[in-house]
């Protein structure tokens, strides 16, 4: 007998289940709303993008993308990705004919089954796939006749001659692009960058204000408000940069959108109840002031270095900035002793921040100012900005975001300026619960309680104009026992009973029971739906 094997939801997902969801739809329905009044529509993108769009926005050298990223090749055959391992990694050194036929066995394998591959277009015929087929195909016949000419002579030379070829053969291999190399997005700005790029965007009244929600991806270690398969609810502003325009006149109107966005935030936090609000913003500077201000941080760090823990040595190699995120205590007060960005931003960058706190002032927006707000994505310039909530415990950042001025260029686009923010929405709907402000149970407005023929067809057309008119109702699909129907009733959270038998049929006057105090009355259909119209 097989063996029945029991299936659960992937490490670091879970399923979202009723009533739970009720609070996800009405969190995702308020944001619709409060982003609509802003002006913004919805994207919805695809859920994997090449590889490359997220390595170059986001950076191939951040976690996201170097360590978190699920990734794949997009072609059908495991058998050549199998295959292809068996080639990549040779033994060091091969001396027996036996293993010198079984690799001459994988290489053939391979060349036949690729060959399938390309005939079927699942595997592309590009000049350099086809050079390389025609290249291992060589190195076959030449594999071949030198175990054969090994076999008489057992000499060292034909042997070195073989495990020579084997490592040409690993090397040819790897020249064959077998399909694109895709990934689940990590993050959404990237796609929507792209989407902006491709849809001619550019063409539309600028701004273009766009909002999206839906699961993001990333391999990190799960714990309390931390999965791999997450939900963000985000929106990016971009505009194009008319040509010529003088980046100094246009401070106060960045600042004004940048302002725009974080107030867009707290709204929709605020409409929601969220409890224990706080934004953190930063400027962390732009192509100018930042690169001199990291190079200071850099060499001060460097007269530190034996005090630092082995994730901030190496950062201060690949990304000085990222020390500052340090959560480790003993980084602490060396971290606290270290120049500040604020006091080293060019007078561009330092005029706009100061107009983001004026115009978050204008707003009534509270917020704190943290000099150490760098975030993770290599794609910020000027305005950072973060939001925590209560209830949280050490992943607490419910939102995040800055201005990305750059990216859709960077992603061969026009110049563009970029502000956007993403929630984490599993965060979100988290801190809500804490708060107790989760979704209550989905209840029933009537359980349609029927015995007999004649009173299920009553109970059918009742349950018809109820739902059409917009209630909840619940049908059993087979008579009960009314003592039954009313427990099961209860059990649904049901408001009302709505007992249907022959009695009533006949006469048109429903029984309509009250389940909050038993009350029991009889009623014609109209005089029902009135009530509950009155009721809700
Ligand atoms: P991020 O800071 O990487 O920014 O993510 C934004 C939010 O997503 C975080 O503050 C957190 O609430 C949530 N989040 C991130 N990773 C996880 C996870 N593994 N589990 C649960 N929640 C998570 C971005 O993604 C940028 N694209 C934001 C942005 C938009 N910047 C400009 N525009």
């Amino acid at each position: 007998m097989a063996e029945k094997k029991k299936f659960q939801a992937i490490k670091g997902t879970r399923d979202l289940l009723p009533p739970e969801t009720e609070l996800w739809n009405s969190v995702e329905q308020t944001a619709r709303e409060v982003f609509g009044t802003f002006g913004f529509g919805e994207i919805r993108p695809p859920i994997f993008e090449p590889t490359e769009l997220f390595a170059r926005a986001v950076g191939g050298e951040t976690d996201i993308v170097s360590k978190e990223m699920y990734s794949f090749e997009d072609h059908g055959s495991k058998g050549l990705t199998a295959l292809r391992s068996l080639l990549l990694t040779p033994p060091r050194s091969i001396t027996d004919q036996q293993s010198m036929w079984l690799y001459e066995c994988f290489l053939l394998d391979f060349l036949s089954q690729l060959d399938l591959a390309m005939q079927n277009q699942t595997i592309s015929k590009s000049p350099e796939n086809l050079r390389a087929q025609q290249d291992l195909s060589t190195l076959a016949g030449e594999l071949s006749q030198t175990r054969l000419r090994y076999s008489e002579t057992n000499s060292g030379t034909d042997s070195e001659m073989f495990n020579k070829r084997m490592r040409k053969v690993s090397i040819f291999v790897l020249l064959i692009n077998m399909g694109d190399e895709l990934a689940l997005r990590p993050e959404a700005t990237a796609s929507v960058c792209r989407a902006y790029i491709e849809h001619g965007m550019h063409a539309l009244p600028q701004p273009v204000k766009l909002y999206y929600m839906g699961p993001m991806f990333r391999r990190e270690r799960p714990q309390k408000g931390r999965y791999r398969q997450f939900y963000q609810i985000g929106a990016e502003v971009l505009e194009m940069v008319p040509p010529n325009q003088d980046p100094a006149k246009n401070i106060g109107k960045d600042a004004a959108v940048d302002a725009e966005v974080i107030e867009m935030v707290m709204a929709f936090f605020a409409r929601l109840g969220l409890e224990g609000v706080k934004l953190e913003i930063n400027s962390i500077g732009d192509r100018d002031c930042r690169p001199k201000y990291v190079e200071l941080l850099r060499a001060e760090l460097l007269k530190v270095k034996d005090k630092l823990g082995p994730d901030s040595q190496r950062r201060i190699e690949t990304n000085p900035l990222r020390v500052l995120d340090s959560k480790l205590e003993n980084e602490q007060g060396i971290i606290a002793g270290l120049p500040k960005i604020a006091d080293h931003l060019c007078a561009n960058c330092a005029g706009q921040y100061a107009e983001v706190k004026r115009q978050l002032n204008m707003r009534g927006v509270a917020y704190a100012e943290n000099w150490r707000l760098v975030r993770g994505l290599d794609y910020y310039m000027r305005t950072t900005f973060e939001i925590t909530a209560l209830g949280l415990g050490s992943q607490n950042a419910v939102c995040g975001g800055g201005r990305y001025d750059g990216l859709v260029e960077l992603l061969g686009g026009p110049p563009t300026k970029g502000i956007g923010f993403a929630i984490g929405e599993d965060r979100l709907i988290l801190s809500l619960q804490e708060a107790g402000k989760g979704g209550a149970a989905q209840g029933r407005d009537v359980f349609v309680a029927w015995m007999g023929e004649k009173a299920q067809a009553t109970a059918i057309a009742a349950a018809q104009k109820l739902r059409a008119a917009g209630f909840r109702v619940e049908l059993p699909p087979v008579g009960q026992k009314f003592g039954k129907a009313l427990g099961q009733a209860d059990k649904l959270g049901a408001r009302y009973a709505l007992i249907l038998g022959d009695d009533e049929v006949a006469t048109g006057q429903w029984t309509v029971k009250t389940l909050a105090d038993g009350s029991q009355t009889k009623m014609s259909e109209a005089e029902f739906l009135e009530m509950l119209r009155k009721g809700l």
